[in-house]
């Protein structure tokens, strides 16, 4: 019998999200006539920007032609959106990144949980409590036992300090997913600053970046000075383009950011990442990139900072909502996420059987974020206004003191 990488049994049984499905599923199937409201993985719902829609059309068309057809592309992307997003996302607001510091895939989940495999499995890790699981989770899989939790508090403004002692990787998620709070050029640099004094590389999540409303917070690291020289950024297109299903996000690594060998010779870790996608990627979909490259007009442009707005709008509601309940919550002002107080003090999985049980609305517990979380609750903005205005009216008569 082939023997088992036993990392994977250090795990909770399922991942969060397909934890939270299980359930809803069985309450559905138990009470066939509850009209749910989903609020809990973080889903878009609204339909794809008329640009997408139409580069996509006109890419499917070029691939029913033989003039045309496209097999294996680049397995960094195509040249026509990498040199976009590095004019769009970077050099307009003031930020030097290449098309060829740039590496398309399809989405920053992938990316996020794929990273770990070009450091060394005794690399030391920093993450915040709590955390988009995948950082964690993709760790312990491979193996690595040396995690320090850096815990996010209403009381630190879910703003941790840097470490005391020295770490190798460093997770950022900002705008943050599960908290919805951001992290400033302040903040910023002094991970920045610790990441050169510790030789450490930040790998920095900003697959909300979209959803920042305030000038003042980055939407990359990159806004920050010397963050070249040590971070690693995400981005995607699911949350700013609708495109959970249609799969596509990025990596940026810039050319100067180096990892080194056992023996002390550095390494440009984009040529490690090249390595790994030629081997293990063979591109994101021609007609999917076309789709993602059409954001970057003036017209793309409106179309989703409309579709931006429709959600920062539900956003407002739910935050309002909740504050009229007499609830305690946290984010939904530059990204699309609410971290609320459970009522109470109650546990986060107890209020998330209450809310579906009696409300008929599914959040996801803080808990499975860490356990910082617990006593936390998310929940997301992605869905229909009508909903949203339907759930908060079903909260109205949660009483968090009686
Ligand atoms: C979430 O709900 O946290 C997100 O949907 C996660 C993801 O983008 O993978």
């Amino acid at each position: 019998m082939a023997k088992i990488n036993e990392n994977y049994l250090k795990l909770p049984k399922n991942y969060l999200f397909a934890e939270i499905g299980k359930r809803v599923t069985k309450f559905q199937s138990e009470n066939p006539n509850a009209k749910i409201i989903r609020l809990g993985i973080g889903d878009v719902t609204q339909p794809l920007p008329k640009v997408c829609i139409d580069a996509m059309a006109a890419a499917v068309a070029e691939m029913g032609n033989a003039e045309t057809f496209r097999g294996y592309g680049p397995e960094q992307g195509y040249n026509f959106l990498r040199e976009k997003i590095a004019d769009w996302n970077y050099k307009r607001r003031g930020i030097e990144i290449s098309a060829d510091e740039i590496f398309i895939s399809d989405g920053s989940k992938c990316d996020c949980g794929n990273i770990q495999e070009i450091f060394s499995l005794d690399s030391k890790i920093a993450i915040f409590n709590p955390v988009y699981p995948v950082y964690l989770d993709s760790n312990i899989m491979a193996g690595r036992t040396e995690i320090i939790y850096l815990p996010c508090t209403a009381e630190n403004n879910f703003n941790p300090a840097p470490p005391r002692e020295n770490v190798d990787l460093i997770y950022i998620c900002s705008p943050n997913n599960p908290t919805g709070t951001t992290l400033d050029k302040a903040a910023l640099k002094s991970w920045i600053d610790y990441a050169k004094e510790n030789d450490a590389v930040i790998l920095y999540d900003s697959a909300y970046a979209a959803y920042i409303t305030d000038e003042n917070i980055p939407r990359s690291i990159y806004e920050v000075d010397g963050a070249k020289d040590v971070a690693i950024e995400f981005r995607s297109f699911s949350k700013t383009a609708g495109f959970t299903g249609t799969r596509c996000g990025y990596v940026v690594i810039p050319e100067n950011l180096y990892g080194k060998t056992s023996s002390g010779e550095k390494i440009p870790l984009k040529n490690l990442w090249l390595r790994r996608q030629t081997t293990k990627f063979n591109g994101t979909a021609y007609i999917v990139q076309r789709g993602a490259a059409a954001i970057y007009s003036d017209e793309g442009q409106a179309q989703i900072k409309n579709i931006i707005g429709y959600y920062m709008t539900n956003a407002k509601i739910i935050l309002d909502g909740l504050k009229s309940a007499g609830l305690t919550a946290y984010g939904g002002i530059n990204a699309p996420y609410i971290w609320l107080k459970t009522p109470n003090n109650i546990s986060s999985w107890n209020f998330f059987d209450e809310l579906l049980n009696k409300f008929h609305i599914v959040g996801t517990p803080g808990a499975g974020f860490g356990s910082c979380g617990e006593n936390y609750f998310r929940l997301t903005a992605f869905g229909n206004r009508e909903n949203i205005f339907e759930a908060m009216e079903r909260l109205k008569s949660l009483k968090p003191n009686s």
